[in-house]
């Protein structure tokens, strides 16, 4: 393995949040020149990319030459199951993490010494971003493990100064119990448990209003403006988004600041984001929906190289600080429903569900084949408080708005009180219940 130095030092790190657009393009360039080198010099599978391609990294002269280069797919993780994407010795990697991998291998990524510090720094930044204090304390329930959310969102919180709860996902009593007892500021988890604990609080006959929390840091999963406003108003808090995936680093990527609430800024002096067409790969210019893409500048244990999220949202320009910010993601194109031609995604159904007063956050999308064509159904909860009533004509004014708004005809069922599965960590928003071809 060749020693490269590591990335080059932004000229201010204390103002690189505020940087002017020059000093943090001209960074992102030195940056990305480094991170090329050094992946093509340590993985052989970039090496051989590369070539394939026909590019060697000194044909990088500006940022936009990255397109250029070829991407990184998680199939391309996969085949170099366990380490092959290393780009340093065994001996300095500090950290594994590993994805799920619900079919076959997981992935697996691995960090240095060097790399933990830039996580911790990132996350750090994010949670002061989401207003967080250094003398708050904050309750992790984020699965600790494999999964990058509680260990990425605990080193952060401590490297802010915070006092961390390392209470992890999942025991939703003794979440609740901690929170009473504990008496936390912020919490970080995903949207889908913290409904999961507030249904839980509301059955102990517990006010979610009423507790200390002030802050909370959504994340893991996309989720709405609509559900912003279910989760600030039920826990009379400020409800800020988070975004990262493991194959770049973990959670603290890209970070929606407390004061605009206006999507999230992408940590742009250590991950260059591109947004493509996912048919074509053709770069979109900024504004433009489409699949993001990321090329991480810092990363010394395992640089990737155009990874494709498939994520889809857009870049938009700098707002509450200088660096660009991605829109809320719709949705994952692994989970896009085409339904009759039709594309849609589950958040435009969680949308629509909460226009409607008399129906509950909690919901999944089914998606069958009982003869030629698809059928989807939708099945949510209703509000405790509201009667039977209310639920059907919520029913039928869902089943309308999906038809006006999405274009689709689907079906509308009511299911009793608490028998959706409650998620713990990621929640399954879609169940597929038709044959595989
Ligand atoms: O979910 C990292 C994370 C942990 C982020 C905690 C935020 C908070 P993975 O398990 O690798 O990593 O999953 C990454 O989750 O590609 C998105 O599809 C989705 N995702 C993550 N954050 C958001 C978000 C972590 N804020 C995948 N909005 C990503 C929408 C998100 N989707």
């Amino acid at each position: 393995m060749t020693a490269t130095a590591s990335a080059p030092a932004p000229q201010s790190a204390a103002g690189i949040e505020h940087a002017s657009r020059d000093e943090i393009g001209a960074l992102q360039l030195d940056r990305l020149k480094w991170s090329l080198q050094h992946a093509y010099d340590n993985v052989p599978h970039y090496r051989q990319a590369f070539d394939d391609k026909g590019v060697h990294p000194a044909d990088l002269k500006e940022l936009k030459d990255l397109a250029l280069f070829p991407f990184t797919a998680k199939a391309d993780l996969r085949n170099n199951y366990p380490f092959g994407m290393f780009a340093v010795p065994q001996d300095r990697i500090s950290r594994l993490h590993a994805s799920s991998g619900t079919t076959g291998r997981p992935t697996v990524v691995g960090y240095t010494a060097g790399d933990l510090d830039n996580w911790a720094d990132l996350v750090a930044r994010s949670l002061r971003a989401a207003g967080v204090k250094p003398s708050d304390k904050v309750h992790v329930a984020y699965g600790y493990g494999l999964f990058t959310g509680g260990l990425g969102a605990h080193y952060g919180a401590e490297r802010l100064g915070c006092t961390v709860i390392p209470m992890s996902g999942g025991m939703t009593e003794r979440q609740i119990q901690l929170i009473e007892d504990f008496k936390p500021d912020a919490i970080m988890v995903t949207p889908s448990y913290m409904l999961t604990i507030v249904d839980a609080m509301i059955a102990k006959g517990l006010d979610p209003a009423k507790t200390s929390l002030r802050t909370g840091v959504f994340g893991a999963e996309p989720w709405t403006e609509q559900m912003r406003r279910e989760l600030e108003q039920t826990l009379d808090m400020d409800a800020v988004d988070i975004y990262g995936l493991s194959e770049v680093m973990g959670p603290g990527v890209a970070q929606e600041c407390v004061e605009t609430k206006d999507g999230l800024h992408i940590w742009e002096d250590h991950f260059y984001p591109e947004v493509i067409d996912p048919m074509t790969g053709e770069v979109l210019p900024d504004g433009e929906e489409g699949e993001l893409v990321f090329t991480s500048l810092t990363k010394e244990a395992m640089p990737i190289i155009r990874y494709r999220t498939r994520d889809l949202t857009r870049l938009l320009p700098g707002t509450a600080r200088t660096m660009r910010r991605m829109q809320k993601v719709t949705g994952r194109t692994d989970d896009m429903i085409i339904l009759r031609g039709v594309n849609l995604f589950p958040t435009q159904i969680e949308e629509l569900i909460l226009t409607q007063p008399a129906l509950a956050p909690q919901f999944q999308c089914v998606l069958d084949r009982p003869g030629r064509m698809d059928t989807l159904t939708v099945r949510v909860e209703p509000r405790l408080e509201v009667s039977s009533d209310e639920h059907t004509a919520a029913t039928a004014n869902l089943q309308k708005l999906i038809k006006d708004r999405i274009g689709v005809s689907v079906e509308v069922m009511i299911a009793e009180p608490g028998t959706l599965q409650r998620s713990t960590g990621k929640a399954k928003r879609l169940v597929d219940n038709r044959p595989k071809a």
